[in-house]
């Protein structure tokens, strides 16, 4: 880490945190709020109004699809919106269209977009600063500032503008969504969520991101995120994405009710079945050398479900240090525990700590890149660290996946090249750590994830 800290020219790396006293820490359970209804809570995701605010539909009419979408099926204006698209009422009632969940939440693989797995494929390396900038005049020109339109944008305009400067990353796939949140509630008043100009405090110049994990581990999790910072009531750390746009608190309590159908909805989630066949054997021995070397950590699997909901700490782990270390020197824990989210009911708060949670590893043989920053491309260099590329890059959107090493077909370039090179000598990105497939064979290894394909 300080070898990393001292040849990067980059300014504002977080401090790195000194050897930690524990290994693991089981993370506690809290409990949640009453079922929810899950078909109410994925209407709502596709069709809901919970980043408040957004630009004018009128604006945007003309850059929907031709034929309806086929994706969400949606009737209505969402018919022709893009699956990442909502068109909905903001609280004035005009009409606006914004991104929603599955921008991130949703990716393509073989052809066909799956619905909660993380897309590692965007792109934030380019700025959207000019894109701010375009709109805002756009709606200047447009719109006069006692319109309805205007009322109805405006909060997003706002935050647009913030949290563009601070999402730009410095490597393609990496998805900044915590600097799109530090950067949004860092303009917005904790105990109202009004705008405000006055920064809440001051951001690291560092584009952190990471990659995105699938919506279908949130039934096993007792903590979100990949460093179980979000703690408390679901419905509420969820709702986390309004911040972009939603006016204030008043506006954020009429949504986040629905968010516990959200929570019901994500509860039903289940990964994607491996669609080649599996050599059962092969399978069945791999089953034995996870149980010995890897449930400890990430449970068990099959008939007998276990989940142990392990944070494990940096020096045991040993992957890339610098998102758990961001997360605890961010000014984001003091504003969000000190706000509406923490200080109104349902409760929910952040305890930002040294370590990684163990994910489950369910449906993982669909969801490469793996580890957290996405810096490792298939499951066999995953278990075999000598072998993982420095540099990597697959074509795009259209990349081949790899049912041999369970991952992405992928090119070893010398040196960073074209537009897709993953970098793992980048701050934040180095694929390091999580060594505890080193010690087993070749022949051991292929078995285990033989193992993997069945989950
Ligand atoms: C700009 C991209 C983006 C958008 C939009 C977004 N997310 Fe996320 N989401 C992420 C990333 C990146 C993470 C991983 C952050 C981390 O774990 O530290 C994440 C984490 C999560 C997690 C935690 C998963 C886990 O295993 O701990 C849940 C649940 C979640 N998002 C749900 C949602 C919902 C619901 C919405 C819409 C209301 C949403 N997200 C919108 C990018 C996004
Ligand atoms: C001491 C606890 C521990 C043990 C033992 C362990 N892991 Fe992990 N594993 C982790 C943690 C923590 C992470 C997340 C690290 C990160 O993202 O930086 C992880 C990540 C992973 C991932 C990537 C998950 C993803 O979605 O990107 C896979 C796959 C995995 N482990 C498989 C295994 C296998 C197979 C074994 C046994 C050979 C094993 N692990 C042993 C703690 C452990």
């Amino acid at each position: 880490m300080l070898a990393i800290a001292a040849c990067s020219t980059y300014q504002g790396l977080p401090t790195p945190v000194g050897n930690t006293s524990w290994r693991t820490k089981l993370l506690p359970a809290t409990p949640q709020r009453v079922e929810g209804n899950a078909e109410a809570g994925l209407a709502y995701l596709i069709y809901g109004d919970y980043i408040g605010s957004g630009i004018p539909y009128e604006f945007m009419k003309n850059r929907m699809l031709k034929k309806p979408d086929v994706i969400l099926k949606r009737e209505g204006l969402n018919a022709n919106a893009q699956y990442m698209l909502n068109v909905f009422d903001a609280p004035n009632g005009a009409k606006v269209v914004n991104g929603n969940c599955f921008t991130c939440h949703a990716s393509s693989f073989e052809g066909n977009i799956v619905i909660g797995m993380g897309n590692s494929f965007s792109d934030y390396r380019k700025s959207l600063l000019t894109a701010a900038r375009v709109m805002h005049t756009g709606m200047n020109l447009k719109y006069s500032k006692q319109s309805k339109e205007w009322e109805a944008y405006e909060d997003f305009g706002h935050y647009f503008r913030e949290m563009a400067p601070h999402i730009v990353t410095n490597q393609p796939g990496g998805n900044p969504a915590f600097r799109l949140a530090e950067a949004c509630m860092n303009h917005r008043n904790p105990s109202d969520l009004t705008y405000q100009e006055k920064p809440n405090f001051e951001m690291s110049d560092y584009p952190v991101a990471t990659d995105v994990p699938p919506l279908w581990h949130v039934k096993k999790k007792n903590a979100l995120y990949y460093t179980g910072v979000g703690r408390g009531d679901f419905s509420k750390l969820l709702f986390q994405a309004s911040v972009l746009g939603i006016p204030d608190s008043t506006a954020a309590r009429k949504a986040v009710n629905n968010f516990n159908d959200v929570v019901a909805w994500l509860r039903t989630l289940e990964p994607p079945r491996y669609s080649k066949e599996i050599d059962a054997p092969l399978a069945a021995k791999g089953e034995a050398l996870f149980t010995e070397h890897c449930s400890g950590c990430h449970g068990t699997y099959g008939a007998e479900e276990t989940y142990p909901n392990k944070l494990v700490s940096l020096d045991l782990v040993k992957t890339d240090p610098l998102y758990a270390t961001y997360g605890m020197q961010s000014g984001i824990v003091a504003w969000y525990n000190s706000s509406w989210f923490a200080q109104s009911e349902p409760r929910s708060w952040f305890v930002p700590d040294s370590g990684y949670i163990a994910p489950p590893l369910d449906g993982i043989w669909i969801t490469a890149p793996y580890l957290h920053n996405g810096s490792v491309p298939t499951l066999e260099d995953l278990l075999n660290s000598p072998q993982r590329p420095v540099y990597w890059s697959r074509t795009g959107e259209s990349a081949e996946y790899d049912y041999e090493k369970v991952g992405w077909r992928y090119e070893r370039p010398e040196k960073p090249k074209g537009d897709w090179t993953f970098d793992t000598t980048l701050p934040g990105y180095s694929n390091q750590g999580h060594y505890f497939g080193d010690k087993l064979s070749k022949e051991e290894r292929k078995a285990v994830i033989e193992y993997l394909k069945t989950m």
